[in-house]
């Protein structure tokens, strides 16, 4: 109930304009978002790096509605993957992109243009893309939008969200030799028609998708917080024989970064997801809607003011 609350809050711009302005907003951004610029990004992702994690960067935005948006946030992706190669951060740090902000809404031809251009920018640089996925009326373009940048650069990667019913299906055609698939739980509101609802069914998902990768032929890529999920991550590497480097594990920053530490130190690879920008609100938003501790965080914050 709550979560459905928040996530319908995340596409409002009343609401968003109320948050955006609140003192403490800039409290709770910081823990979940890495800094406004781009050399705040690079900070970030050297911190990191130093700790012995991979990165993957994300420069906020979304639902791009104007085709100089989204050519400015395919510009700011090559200017960073330049500035991450200039700094030898490449390939501990790739880039994670949403094709909703390169245009995908209004023009999907322009996304995949401009998505083509940040993986030949990535090759460049030595380092890898991941698209991100969105609602489930994206999926589809997504997947189509992959498989075609894939012809040229097979390494660009996708994510797969166990809550929607179809993954089970899509982790199978996607399990294949080279195929980088992040798996995550999924952060949006979806329908009972196309997604489980309950946290037990969606956890049971995860799970039959995390088997179908580990088994597989491609680079499974284990995004999750929960305990238990990475226990039977985990467990799965060990059955299957998956050394560190052929899959890894994946939290986002400013979440668990203890485990993060702990799994390093197990000597498995761990990548996190830095996102950095103006546009934090509904990334934040679906933060907060993940878990209602982070709802108090927000809370102590407005508190201390
Ligand atoms: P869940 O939220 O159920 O949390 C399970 C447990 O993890 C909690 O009970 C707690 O123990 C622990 N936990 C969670 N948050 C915590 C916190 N703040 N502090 C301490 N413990 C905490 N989604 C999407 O739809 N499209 C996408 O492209 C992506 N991309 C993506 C990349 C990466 C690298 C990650 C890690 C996640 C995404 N997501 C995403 C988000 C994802 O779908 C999901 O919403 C969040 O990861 C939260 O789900 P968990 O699996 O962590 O479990």
């Amino acid at each position: 109930m709550l979560r459905s609350v928040i996530l319908a809050a995340s596409r409002s711009t009343r609401v968003e304009r109320l948050v955006a302005t609140a003192p403490f907003s800039r409290d709770v951004v910081r823990r979940f978002v890495a800094g406004a610029k781009t050399d705040d990004a690079l900070r970030a992702t050297r911190e990191l790096v130093d700790d012995g994690l991979a990165v993957t960067l994300d420069n906020l935005g979304e639902d791009t509605v104007t085709g100089e948006q989204a050519n400015a946030t395919r510009d700011e992706y090559l200017t960073l993957l330049r500035m991450l190669a200039d700094a030898k951060l490449t390939p501990a740090a790739e880039v994670s992109v949403k094709l909703s902000a390169l245009g995908q809404a209004f023009d999907e031809q322009l996304a995949y243009d401009n998505a083509r251009a940040i993986c030949a920018a990535a090759e460049a640089a030595g380092t890898t893309v991941t698209l991100d996925m969105e609602d489930h009326t994206t999926t589809d373009s997504t997947l189509d939008i992959l498989a075609k940048l894939r012809k040229d650069h097979p390494s660009t990667g996708a994510v797969l969200q166990a809550y929607l019913r179809r993954t089970e299906s899509d982790c199978r055609e996607l399990a294949s030799a080279g195929s980088r698939v992040r798996l995550c739980k999924g952060a949006y509101r979806e329908p009972e028609s196309v997604a489980y609802q309950s946290p037990r069914e969606v956890d049971k998902s995860y799970v039959r998708c995390l088997n179908i990768l580990m088994s597989g032929d491609g680079y499974p890529m284990l995004a999750t917080h929960d305990p238990r999920l990475i226990a039977i991550g985990e467990d799965r590497a060990r059955w299957f024989d998956r050394d560190p480097d052929r899959f890894e594990f994946q939290m986002l920053y400013g979440i668990r970064p203890e485990e993060q530490a702990r799994l390093v130190g197990e000597g498995y690879t761990v990548r996190t997801y830095v996102p950095y920008g103006d546009d934090w609100y509904g990334y934040l938003m679906r933060r907060l809607a993940e878990r209602p501790a982070n709802l108090a965080f927000f809370a102590r914050a407005l508190a201390s003011r």
